[in-house]
């Protein structure tokens, strides 16, 4: 008997929880901190964190010892192969799954969509997974939602970001040598990400213009202090699919980007958090609008990792054109990692903590948020319309 198990088949045993070191490149998160760590082991799990994990986001080695955590060389492959639960933030890379026992659950941000490689190997492995983008937007998962609690931090960090690449002051300021005009941002989709950003571009001073296709965030963007860019009227209207919006057609988006040319023309900033999950980025705005943006202005792309809202626009970099700095910004919540490794893990524990019953892990396949979650059940792919080539929830 595992102590890994599934629907009641109730284990004596510890449940080992592993958290790796990330092995993407500028990963600088961790799954798990000392906090949460501390919360495990008092669930009845043992917790082993490899050597320099936490150390990126701020915490050392010795603070997860000291809350009953055991440090692991990272090259110890035994760890792997031991735990019952693998904690990450971004998937592992193939020989690290090769390591993973069979009947073994990983957590965390996998990028299912379109991705058969993982499929395979969670097969071929027998692994069981569950990826975090998934959970269903449900007001029993806010606490674990790792979409949200990331895309917050993008989404304040854009502005920041965007307000240090200006040529210009955010806020209004009335100075003896004369009055300064606030500047103009326009956000492009007001998910988490883009509500977040219009509340920093606010608190900055910035007169802010929002544009998406959900009418219910009107009144949101509105209580920020923010205006509403009504969405083109067309027969044909993207609608809404569990809180997300679905892929508008072509025609709606050259309609919809021939009503945001003007209000680019006159804005100083652009942020774009516009997306579809599983589909690529609406393209938003093309050459002609950028054109038309003055020398100086901004727009920094949160989508750029999924195709991008703005043509040209590049993932890690910032590409100047007639004087306009286009920012692919791909992986924000990495340069704030401790907050956002408090955050995630903490979203983690969440999700976990009602299966963590009398010291052992019993994973309800049934709940709402792992039906909705769990891309694999011990290498039996669930959701296999995810991982194919341009792969959709629905
Ligand atoms: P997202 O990252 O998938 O998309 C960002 C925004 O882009 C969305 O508001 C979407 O409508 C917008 N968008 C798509 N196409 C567009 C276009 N052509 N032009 C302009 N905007 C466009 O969204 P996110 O941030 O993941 O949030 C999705 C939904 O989930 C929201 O309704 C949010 O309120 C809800 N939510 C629910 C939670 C819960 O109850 N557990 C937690 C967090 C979010």
């Amino acid at each position: 008997m595992t102590p890994y198990c599934l629907n009641g088949d109730i284990s004596p045993f510890l449940t080992r929880v592993l958290v790796p070191i990330e092995s993407a490149i500028g990963e600088t998160r961790v799954a798990a901190t000392p906090e949460t760590t501390k919360k495990f082991i008092s669930l009845g799990c043992s917790v082993t964190i490899e050597k320099g994990a936490g150390l990126h986001a701020g915490f050392t080695d010795e603070d997860y010892k000291t809350v009953g955590g055991e440090i692991v060389d990272p090259t110890d492959s035994p760890s792997w192969n031991l735990a019952d639960i693998v904690l990450c933030v971004q998937c592992p890379k193939t020989e690290k799954l090769t390591k993973m026992k069979s009947g073994a659950l990983l957590i965390g941000l996998l990028s299912p969509y379109g991705n058969e490689a993982l499929a395979n190997e969670l097969q071929t492995r027998s692994i069981s997974a569950t990826a975090l983008e998934l959970l269903p937007r449900i007001s029993r998962a806010q606490s674990a939602d790792a979409l949200s609690s990331q895309a917050n931090i993008a989404g304040y960090k854009a502005v920041l970001i965007a307000a240090s690449a200006l040529d210009r002051y955010f806020p209004m300021l009335m100075t003896a040598a004369g009055t300064v005009q606030p500047a103009k941002v326009v956000i492009l989709g007001a998910g988490v990400a883009g509500l977040q950003a219009v509340a920093t571009a606010r608190r900055l001073g910035a007169v802010v213009f929002v544009s998406d296709i959900r009418q219910a965030v009107k009144e949101q963007v509105e209580s920020l202090g923010a205006r509403f860019i009504e969405p083109p009227e067309l027969k044909e209207m993207p609608s809404e699919s569990g809180g997300y919006a679905t892929q508008a057609s072509d025609a709606f988006l050259a309609a919809q980007r021939k009503q945001l040319a003007n209000q680019l023309a006159e804005s100083d900033v652009a942020i774009c958090t516009a997306q579809v999950p599983g589909r690529r980025a609406p393209l938003l705005i093309d050459n002609e609008m950028l054109d038309r943006m003055r020398p100086g202005s901004v727009v920094v792309d949160l989508a750029v990792a999924q195709g991008g809202n703005c043509m040209g626009s590049e993932v890690g970099r910032t590409v100047e054109r007639k004087g306009v700095k286009l920012i692919g910004a791909s992986d924000l919540p990495c340069s704030i990692p401790y907050h956002a490794s408090s955050l995630y893990s903490r979203n983690l524990l969440a999700l976990m903590e009602p299966f963590l019953i009398n010291n052992s892990f019993q994973l309800d396949i049934n709940d709402e948020l792992i039906k909705g979650s769990l891309i694999s059940l011990n290498g039996e792919v669930k959701m296999p319309n995810i991982f194919k080539s341009g792969g959709k929830t629905s």
